[in-house]
């Protein structure tokens, strides 16, 4: 299994391009399976999330190219119904397959997503509302079974319990071919949503938004357009976050900061500095790092969760008590045991973190556990003096694209070990 090896401490300096956002990518390339006919979708990060949907789509039928940042389906036939164990144990996002199959076909099969080491994160909101579209669930043998009665959905008039990216995304695809118009209600309304919309929208999908509610006027078909997806928001906080930790100097490219204005407002009170270079170019630094007093994870426009860890590992060497609380998902902390070997001081209650200053930090041999808490070890890492040894790695390739690469071109001795 890979390693990856950082020798610290190093400062960021330098200029990252921003992928395209794996979380956009993942349901635009979804999405495809509803409508017929091809199209090119550009600026999708080649990630093992990203190569991994391929394969499923792969295996459902579909004509599926995919090239540097390329994404090329040319048939959206489904030739098998089901989406099996293998690939929906690994990724939790295939449960979004399930409303645009269900959608096109009678009958189809998807594993239960399972466990997951950032919480439980059941998929009751999604099957909940399928329910309400008129869609038979049956869980059998580990399986979720989907079939629909009648010709096309039937729209609904729903609020969801809770706000969730995956179920709001799985069942406005499933309402823009419904049988009429459907008001979805407490939506969750990311930016990776909107791209979403926006695509299905030029693919001639009636969707509108307005704060959370979401109404989807039912067409009678989709005809699949190009697209480019938008940069990816939590690549370039977990990039601005290590330069603010090394006091470093960095000019991101392919940036877009109306996607993270408040990240940038909170990181700003901490001391950074932004410099507008071009519509899409910005330098960031920060001489000075300040304590931060308590921040809470929300869901957009709030502090997003995905940021949370990074954000812990930043304040390690600055923090005055400070409280960091997860509100998002009810486990996210793996990181905190990994980031105590670097000699941090960091206790955790309930869902509040909170982080006491640690003025000297050493290299440890530690393990990556989710994407985004995998960042957090980098960090960590560039803080820290000596060699770091970071294990099963293939997370922080679930979710950066080229990040040794980026690193090394700003400075970080990395490198990467079989
Ligand atoms: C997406 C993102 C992930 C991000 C998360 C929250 C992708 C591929 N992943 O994940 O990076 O951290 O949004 O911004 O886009 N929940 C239920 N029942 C459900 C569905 C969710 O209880 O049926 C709960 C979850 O356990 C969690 C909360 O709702 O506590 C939010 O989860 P959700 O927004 O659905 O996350 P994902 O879409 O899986």
């Amino acid at each position: 299994m890979q390693t990856v090896v950082i020798q610290g401490p190093s400062t960021l300096k330098g200029q990252i391009n921003i992928s395209g956002s794996k979380n956009a990518s993942l349901p635009i390339m979804i999405s495809s399976l509803l409508a017929k006919g091809s199209c090119l979708i550009n600026n999708v990060p080649n990630l093992r999330d990203t190569r991994f949907l391929v394969s499923i789509l792969k295996d459902l039928g579909c004509l599926v190219d995919f090239q540097k940042n390329t994404f090329i389906i040319k048939s959206t036939v489904i030739k098998k119904k089901s989406a099996d164990y293998k690939y929906v144990s690994q990724m939790r996002a295939s449960i979004v397959i399930l409303g645009p199959t269900i959608t096109r076909y009678k009958k189809f099969k998807i594993a239960l997503p399972g466990g997951c080491s950032i919480g439980t994160r059941g998929i009751d909101l999604h099957l909940d509302a399928l329910k309400l579209m008129g869609i038979k669930i049956l869980i059998r043998n580990g399986y979720v079974i989907a079939e629909r009665k009648k010709n096309k959905l039937d729209p609904i008039i729903h609020k969801f319990p809770k706000i969730s990216v995956g179920a709001t995304q799985n069942i406005l695809m499933a309402a823009t071919l419904a049988n009429g118009i459907s008001k979805l209600k407490n939506c969750a309304i990311e930016p990776e949503v909107i791209d979403l919309i926006n695509f299905l929208n030029k693919c001639g999908a009636n969707i509108k938004v307005k704060n959370r509610t979401i109404t989807i006027k039912g067409v009678r078909e989709l005809k699949l357009e190009n697209h480019k997806v938008i940069p990816d928001r939590i690549e370039a906080g977990s990039y601005i976050l290590a330069t603010m930790a090394t006091k470093g100097r960095l000019t991101l490219n392919n940036f877009n900061p109306n996607d993270l204005t408040f990240p940038l407002k909170i990181y700003q009170d901490m001391g950074l500095k932004i410099k507008k270079i071009s519509k899409s170019s910005y330098e960031f630094n920060c001489k000075t790092l300040k304590p931060l007093k308590k921040i809470s994870t929300k869901e957009f426009p709030g502090y997003p969760t995905d940021l949370q860890a990074q954000l812990v590992a930043t304040q390690l060497k600055s923090a005055l008590k400070s409280k960091v609380v997860e509100n998002i998902f009810e486990n996210r902390f793996i990181h905190i045991p990994e980031l105590r070997r670097f000699g941090a001081n960091i206790s955790i209650i309930g869902k509040t973190v909170t982080i006491h200053k640690t003025l000297n930090l050493f290299g440890a041999e530690v393990m990556a556990t989710d994407i985004r808490a995998s960042f957090s070890l980098i960090i960590a890492a560039m803080m820290s003096k000596g060699t770091t040894v970071i294990n099963r790695i293939y997370h922080l390739d679930r979710g950066y694209e080229e990040f040794d690469l980026k690193l090394k071109k700003c400075g970080v001795n990395i490198s990467r070990k079989k």
